[in-house]
Parts: C-alpha cells; sequence; structure tokens
C-alpha cells in the first residue's frame, strides 16, 4: 500500500500549478447522486419536467428584449471548485453563453439560500481586491467606482435576475479526473453580496453562482489565456459519471470545424452558422447562406425560430408514425409521445442531424431528443423559440464533442460519440 500513496503524491504534484498548461476538469450532473443537489425523493419522470419548467421561464424572460443578458438555468452541468486559503466549495453552472464568473459572498447585504456555506473572503489570505482604476474593472459588467475606492459590478439579466457586488481575485482549486486536483489558479471573480437567482428551486437547493465561459475578457478560458477548450456531456443514462472539459492548448478535438460569428447583440456569445438539419438520410432544411445559432451550455433546451421548429417537428412526426400522440401534462412541450425511451431507441428513430457552414455536424440521438417526463411519456426537447433567436442547449450536445478554437474563432464538432470514452 505504501506503493499507492506515492503514486499518488506523484499525481498530485504533477498536477499542482498546471493552469499555465492548461488542465481538465469534470462536470457534475445536477440531478445525480454526486450532486449535493440530488433529491432522492424526486423520481426522474419528477427531474426530467423541471428541466422543461427551468428552460421555459428562462425562455418567457428572453422574448421582450432585443439584446438580451441570458440567465443561465441553474443546471444542468455544474462545476466545482474550492476558493480561498481556507477552502470554500462552491457549485456554479457551466456558462457557455455569458462570460463572468460570480458568486454568493459575504458580506451579504441580501443573499437566495443556497445549499454550499457562503464563500467569506474576510477568511482567506489568498483574497484580494481591486481598485476600480485597475484595468481589470473596465471589463467587470456594469462597473464603477464604490464607497472605498473598490470595483463595484452590476450584473443584470433579463428575467430579473441579477448578482451586483465587487472585483476580487482568489486562488482557485479545480477538480479534476480521477480524483486530480489543479491548484493556484489565479481568477478574477464577482463576489456578489446583494443577488436575486429566478427560477430557482423552492426547497434551498440553489448553485451560489455562474462560471462564465464565454468569448468576454473576465470567462474563465479568456483569464486563463487558453487557446481552446472541449466538453463531451455525458446524457442522462449516464448522468452518474462526471462530464469532462479539457481546456488548454490541446484539448481532445476532431471533426469538421465551423467558423465563430459575431451576431449584434450577442458578441459574448458563441455563435455558428446552421446550414441544414436531416433527420437520418432526410434533408429536412437546406439554408446555403447560414442562418446564425448559439451554442449554450447554460440553457437545457433547444430552441428553434419558427422558419426551423415547423419543418424540424414536422419530419419528426412523420418518424414517430407507430407511436401514439400524447399531449405534455404540463402543456410545455409541443410534442409527445406514449413510449419509453428505450421504446424509442429500440424503434431505431433516426439521429437528428444539425450541420453548420464548413462542414461541422451535431448528432442528437433519440435520447437526448425525447425526455421521458412521465409513465410512458417522453417530450420533444426542442422548443419553439418566441424570441427571434436559435439556442443549441446542453440536452442537444449530449454525446458530442463539442471543441472551441479561440485562438481561430471556430467550433469543432466530432459527431455522434460516446462521451465515457472522453
Ligand atoms: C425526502 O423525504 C423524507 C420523508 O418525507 C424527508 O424527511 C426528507 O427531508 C426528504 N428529502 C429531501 C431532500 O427533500
Ligand atoms: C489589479 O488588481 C489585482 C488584484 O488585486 C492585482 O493583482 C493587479 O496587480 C492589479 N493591476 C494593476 C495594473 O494595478
Ligand atoms: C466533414 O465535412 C465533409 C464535407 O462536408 C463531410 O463529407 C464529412 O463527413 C464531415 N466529417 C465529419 C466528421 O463531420
Amino acid at each position: 500500500m505504501p506503493g499507492t500513496v506515492l503514486i499518488c503524491l506523484i499525481l498530485f504534484i504533477s498536477t499542482t500549478n498546471a493552469a499555465n498548461a492548461g488542465f481538465s476538469f469534470t462536470l457534475i450532473h445536477r440531478d445525480s447522486p454526486l450532486s449535493p443537489f440530488h433529491n432522492p425523493n424526486l423520481t426522474h419522470h419528477d427531474l426530467n419536467q423541471a428541466k422543461f419548467d427551468r428552460s421555459i421561464a428562462r425562455a418567457h424572460a428572453l422574448s421582450v428584449a432585443l439584446t438580451p443578458q441570458l440567465s443561465p438555468e441553474q443546471g444542468e452541468y455544474l462545476v466545482r471548485f474550492v476558493v480561498g486559503d481556507i477552502p470554500f466549495t462552491v457549485h456554479a453552472i457551466l456558462d457557455t453563453g455569458s462570460s463572468f464568473i460570480w458568486f454568493q459572498c459575504q458580506p451579504c447585504q441580501k443573499c437566495y439560500p443556497q445549499k454550499d456555506p457562503i464563500y467569506d473572503p474576510s477568511k482567506s489570505y489568498t483574497s484580494k481586491s481591486f481598485d476600480c482604476t485597475n484595468s481589470t474593472c473596465n471589463f467587470t459588467p456594469g462597473h464603477s467606482c464604490s464607497a472605498n475606492n473598490e470595483c463595484a459590478y452590476h450584473l443584470a439579466y433579463l428575467d430579473g435576475s441579477f448578482s451586483d457586488g465587487v472585483l476580487m481575485q482568489e486562488e482557485f482549486v479545480f477538480e479534476g479526473p480521477d480524483s486530480a486536483t489543479v491548484k493556484g489558479v489565479k481568477l478574477a471573480f464577482g463576489c456578489g453580496r446583494n443577488n436575486v437567482f429566478k427560477g430557482f428551486s423552492t426547497d434551498g437547493g440553489n448553485l451560489a453562482g455562474v462560471m462564465g465561459m464565454g468569448r468576454g475578457q473576465l470567462s474563465l478560458a479568456s483569464q486563463l489565456a487558453q487557446p481552446a477548450f472541449a466538453y463531451c456531456l455525458l446524457g442522462e443514462a449516464d448522468k452518474s459519471t462526471m462530464s469532462r472539459v479539457q481546456l488548454g492548448s490541446r484539448p481532445r478535438m476532431w471533426g469538421n470545424s465551423t467558423a465563430i460569428v459575431r451576431a449584434r447583440g450577442r458578441e459574448s456569445q458563441y455563435s455558428v452558422l446552421l446550414n441544414g438539419v436531416s433527420l437520418g438520410a432526410m434533408r429536412v432544411i437546406n439554408i446555403p447562406t447560414g442562418q446564425v445559432v448559439s451554442l449554450d451550455s447554460g440553457a437545457s433546451m433547444t430552441f428553434l425560430e419558427l422558419s426551423l421548429f415547423g419543418p424540424v417537428i414536422e419530419a419528426v412526426r412523420g418518424a414517430m408514425k407507430g407511436f401514439e400522440v400524447a399531449r405534455d401534462p404540463r402543456g410545455l412541450s409541443e410534442l409527445c409521445y406514449s413510449a419509453t425511451t428505450k421504446e424509442l431507441v429500440q424503434a431505431g428513430l433516426p439521429v437528428l442531424e444539425l450541420g453548420f457552414v464548413g462542414g461541422s455536424r451535431l448528432e442528437v440521438k433519440a435520447e437526448s431528443l425525447f425526455l421521458e417526463v412521465a409513465e410512458r411519456r417522453v417530450c420533444i426537447t426542442l422548443i419553439r423559440s418566441s424570441f427571434g433567436q436559435s439556442i443549441i442547449g446542453n440536452i442537444a450536445q449530449q454525446n458530442n464533442v463539442v471543441g472551441y478554437d479561440l485562438a481561430n474563432d471556430r467550433i469543432y464538432m466530432s459527431g455522434a460519440y460516446d462521451c465515457k470514452l472522453y
């Protein structure tokens, strides 16, 4: 057994302070037994219904503004890290749709109930504040000078959620695969002292905040000056296993790539050009010039503009002829069937393929296209967008490697892949 200890020690040392070289970290599925938010009293039907609730509540908020700052949902893929020299554990949403890192922080003027103890920078020797003449302050959302010259921020989301606080710097520790840890990652983040997060659960099982992975200067990848990151999100069936994110100069990513485009009002998001949709061998939509869609890990469902939603739903309906149409018990999803996910998989429902300019493809299999929301009731995870934008959420991205080549402004997609192998 001393041998084991030695090996662990070597691994530990070899991964310490690896931030500059890039590193891997794990994602926990919100509903898995690994998550502190896991509620064993809820059935998987309850949990799946909650995903629709969260996504649709967020979309309603989006429909009222032209350049919305999306508020991430309180799910599905969480990153766990430790901050400070008296370690506080924080669970946050991994969100490619936004670019700021923030979490609730003492002294709280108003904090919502959260599961983890609230981080207190006064207990940590490694915490530092920024004064408002510091250049980093200029990149902070809604920045201003507080009475004592600190860099204050105000981050407002469209649904009325917001976080107010001050910009701080801390040392973060990330959990890597195989229990490795990555220490000493210095990051600027928002210490949120006055926070409202709409749409959180009423049982107190709330997340502390958000880990922004977007294109802005203060996202995780931007602060660490990493040229790329990639992830492979495990599906519902494998949610007790952690998914992986690789950050660095050479994350594992492959397939064709598509250019990241700048869409007005969505500059910090990962927007790409969709040029077609197929269902199995059938071409459903062809858009030679491409149509802007955003990849958003902070959303569960996929929202399609009307010109995409109609034809895709019709095609799926055609492929599902053998199944009995049913209603969503709460009327949130527009297409449901009396079936189990297992039956859909066994029936060999064709794969929905989203194709992008440049030849990259996202392949959505039956087990991600439909979720079981009640006994023998599956509902489609595509939602009609009421806000004139299309957003590809995390469920549609499951079991595809999605790679972000930030240095060259391109996104790589592997097509269908078993993320347990990633
Ligand atoms: C689950 O139900 C039991 C019994 O009703 C209750 O004591 C417990 O607090 C519940 N757990 C959660 C996480 O809600
Ligand atoms: C900005 O503030 C951070 C954190 O306190 C500090 O490490 C950095 O040196 C400051 N930069 C400047 C230009 O003052
Ligand atoms: C890459 O694009 C080419 C041309 O569109 C296509 O034939 C090929 O199947 C694509 N490969 C992948 C892995 O998507």
